[in-house]
């Protein structure tokens, strides 16, 4: 098996467990008392958060614009960019593409071609309506589906990348399987998405609510080489996440002070998640991870 790690962090491993652990607890609490003032359970709200315009655009003001996954942009560019490595004429393909933040840089920045997929229906009408405005070259396009449509090709995208998605998808192998299908020879994928840590309680019940199905670094990697894929390098990346979280947070505070669009409920709904996936990455129960890996180009 071709597996590297490159780099090394996880020094949140060794941060005390046990007063993040008493923070995981206190915020879960938070989390049920905004449930009910919205009227949903936590689980209804969670599948609800990526079909309604107003839970999408609420996200968009702490993560940046285009972006729903910590760091925005800057961490678009300092994570996922170099090991994507794009170049003028190339096709691309984002699984879960959001608000085509990342899309939108690359058919700018790069001259690539940029095919986004999402599930959410809403997604894909937000990034698509701005397409005008943020891509007049017109060289992306938004795509309501998953990575099994059949308008994807097999041998046609030179790389595949997503950002905070495949922890939705229960059946990784399969997609990783159809990833591995979709990419030319010599393609590359890249996949930066939230991973299980050390398992606890809480972590289960994170999950559960939050409707993800997270797998270990080690397995991510393990999954890619069974895949067929080569030179896969997988590294946990949580130190950055947790200062994309917390600059994150800082910046929306600021914000929520001088914006009257901003209301209390909405506010402590978006601090209230914050210092809980914060509270996880530092107990180590939930990870950050970057797996990297090529389809040979001898097939
Ligand atoms: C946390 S958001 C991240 C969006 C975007 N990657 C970003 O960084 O801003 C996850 C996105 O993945 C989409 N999604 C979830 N499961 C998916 C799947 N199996 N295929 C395609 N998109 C999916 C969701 O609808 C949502 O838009």
């Amino acid at each position: 098996m071709h597996m590297h790690k490159w780099g090394s962090s996880g020094s949140h491993k060794t941060k005390p467990q046990l007063l993040s652990l008493n923070c995981i607890a206190t915020h879960a609490i938070g989390v049920e008392t905004f449930a009910n003032q919205s009227g949903m359970t936590s689980r209804e709200y969670e599948k609800s958060r990526f079909a309604v315009p107003h839970h999408i655009l609420r996200s968009e003001v702490i993560y940046g614009e285009g972006f729903q996954s910590p760091g925005g942009i800057g961490a678009f560019q300092q994570i996922v960019l170099p090991q994507l490595s794009p170049s003028a004429g190339e096709r691309v393909l984002e699984i879960g593409s959001g608000l085509g933040g990342a899309a939108f840089h690359l058919v700018a920045q790069y001259e690539v071609e940029v095919v986004g997929v999402d599930t959410a229906e809403t997604m894909i009408s937000i990034a698509s309506d701005r397409r005008p405005r943020l891509d007049p070259s017109g060289r992306s396009r938004f795509v309501h589906g998953d990575v099994f449509l059949d308008a994807l090709k097999p041998a046609s995208f030179d790389a595949i990348f997503c950002q905070d998605t495949l922890m939705y998808e229960a059946d990784k192998p399969t997609v990783l399987a159809r990833c591995m299908e979709l990419l030319k020879p010599g393609g590359r994928l890249v996949i930066n998405d939230f991973c299980e840590g050390q398992s606890t309680l809480e972590f289960v019940k994170y999950a559960e609510v939050s409707g993800i199905y997270p797998v270990t670094i080690p397995v991510y990697a393990r999954m890619a080489t069974s895949a067929g894929f080569v030179d896969v390098a997988a590294r946990d990346i949580s130190t950055e996440t947790v200062e994309h979280l917390r600059r994150d947070l800082h910046t929306y505070l600021e914000r929520a002070e001088e914006d009257a669009k901003i209301d209390s409920a909405d506010k402590e709904h978006v601090v209230d998640r914050w210092r809980r996936k914060i509270g996880l990455l530092e107990a180590g129960a939930l990870a950050q991870g970057l797996i990297r890996a090529s389809k040979s180009d001898k097939i």
